[in-house]
């Protein structure tokens, strides 16, 4: 097997210079296009990097000989991964992961009921930049990426705690403060390795278990606020509603931890989609007008969309399906480990050996997708076109058993967004605007916080 023949021990220490996206994509094509399977190296372990959708399939439908890697299961108590995300769905295995993926699955499967809450939220949103626009007395340009994550912010806060923290008004900016900080230092590689880098007696480390103490004082407060409301008939139950009713799943503690993830898992995610749905829907017109007519065509331009209306909208789901095929959000799924000798791409692969799928890799591979694969065409998500691509070949939210739970509720949200977005606005790039990754978060890709657009009203 093809692969990087060197301990980069070094090298995640060093600030990277590129996405961890594109430097991955330069590494599969150097070592892993023929074979879709390539060998390299994180820190003092050995990891094979899969590219190849027949891999990827027998990963995510056997757990058993595939489970997640040790590294993320069984977190040393003084990493910044146990203190900040902790033991819950998304890091635990076996029984454990059953039980809590039981309590939480009833609030995904009927996404319809988070429909109303992220309707009025998007109005709210719209109605904010129609004043700005106003104000300037025609266009305006609108920080995309901050802008996406006080609106994931809020849907998440009203549908998963019940909560309006209403941050698209600027509130909240002191949690997301110490949220960011933390966000960034779970995702140096180093700390996740070498845990006892948290502990040194560091500024950066008085920094962070200051965040981390803001941050976990914001948790209990929604789980207190939450045990003492008085259960009204009217309103639908919110997942924390439901992790609270299932004590016997969720003490405290676990109750906090999963708190955390939905929030980690819940917005940074969709707020990345959105930006990337910006990006390309304002760059390609004719994208843009075929997705204005369909919305004429479902909807009409003045009337807020109903859920059926919302998922009538076919040529829509292609282009979220498309956007999210170029720029995937989770950029690769995170490490998991072979539990038995097995083999994968004709490879002998030995127990122990850490895994992780290369989602952005896959995507962008010609080898999978073809000689179209660079273009922006949700068409191809349509008639035969569609069948011809293997099923594997598609992983923005990971696949089979451990898929994301929340692929619904974030779907459902992407669309009501751009829906009502389009409706009252028509957007553009900046002139000269060059897309470019973040490089400091690299389990998350989203477009550079300096991203902007241009939006009209129609
Ligand atoms: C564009 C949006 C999103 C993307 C791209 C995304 C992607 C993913 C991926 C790749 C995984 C697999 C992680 C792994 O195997 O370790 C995952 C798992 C998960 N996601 Fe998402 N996600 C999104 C939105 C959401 C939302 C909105 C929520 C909740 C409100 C959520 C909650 C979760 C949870 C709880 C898991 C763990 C599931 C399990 O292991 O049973 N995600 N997501």
């Amino acid at each position: 097997m093809n692969g990087t023949g060197a301990l980069s021990l070094f090298n995640i220490f060093k600030k990277p210079k590129e996405s961890r996206s594109h430097a991955m994509f330069a590494e599969y094509l150097q070592y892993g296009y023929e074979d879709g399977i390539y060998q390299t190296f994180l820190g003092p372990y050995t990891q094979l990097k899969v590219v190849d959708p027949d891999a990827i399939k027998k990963i995510v439908l056997d757990t058993t000989t595939f489970p997640k890697h040790p590294i993320m299961i069984n977190q040393n108590p003084s990493s910044l991964l146990a203190k900040f995300i902790g033991k819950n769905i998304v890091f635990t295995e076996g029984h454990d992961w059953k039980a809590q993926r039981h309590v939480v699955n009833p609030a995904f499967y009927n996404v319809e009921i988070f429909y109303p809450l992220f309707l009025n939220l998007t109005n709210k949103l719209m109605d904010r930049w129609a004043s700005i626009v106003n104000k300037n007395n025609g266009s305006t340009s609108i920080a995309v990426m901050p802008e996406m994550t006080n609106f994931t912010i809020d849907a998440l806060g009203s549908a998963v705690f019940g909560i309006d923290f209403d941050a698209i008004n600027g509130n909240l900016s002191h949690i997301v403060e110490s949220y960011d900080f933390l966000l960034e230092a779970i995702q140096q590689v180093q700390r996740m390795i070498f845990p006892f880098l948290n502990t040194l007696p560091t500024q950066y480390n008085r920094q962070m278990e200051h965040h981390l103490k803001h941050y976990d004082d914001m948790i209990y407060k929604l789980i207190d606020e939450a045990r003492n409301r008085k259960e009204d008939p009217e309103k639908a139950k919110t997942l924390l509603d439901m992790m609270i009713e299932s004590e016997g799943v969720f003490d405290n503690k676990i109750l906090r931890d999963n708190c955390s993830v939905f929030f980690v898992a819940g917005h940074e995610t969709t707020a990345s989609a959105l930006g990337f749905a910006f990006y390309t829907i304002a760059k390609d017109q004719r994208v843009q007008d075929k997705i204005v007519e369909e919305i004429e065509q479902v909807i009409g331009m003045k009337e807020n969309p109903t859920y059926e209306q919302i998922n009538a909208m076919e040529y829509l789901s292609c282009v979220i399906k498309e956007y999210m095929r170029l720029y995937p959000s989770v950029a690769a799924i995170p490490m998991k480990m072979a539990a038995k000798d097995t083999e994968l791409c004709g490879y002998f692969v030995p127990k122990g050996t850490m895994i992780t799928m290369d989602t952005y890799s896959l995507h962008h591979s010609e080898k999978v997708y073809g000689p179209t694969v660079e273009e922006f065409r949700p068409e191809r998500w349509q008639g035969e076109e569609a069948k011809s691509i293997h099923k594997f070949a598609y992983i923005p939210f990971s696949a089979g058993q451990r898929v994301c739970v929340g692929n619904n509720f974030s779907l459902l949200e992407q669309k009501i967004f751009l829906v009502r977005l389009l409706q009252r606005f028509s957007i553009s790039l900046e002139k000269g605007y060059k897309l470019s990754f973040n490089k400091e978060h690299n389990a998350v890709n989203h477009p550079e916080k300096s991203f902007a657009v241009v939006v009209t009203p129609r």
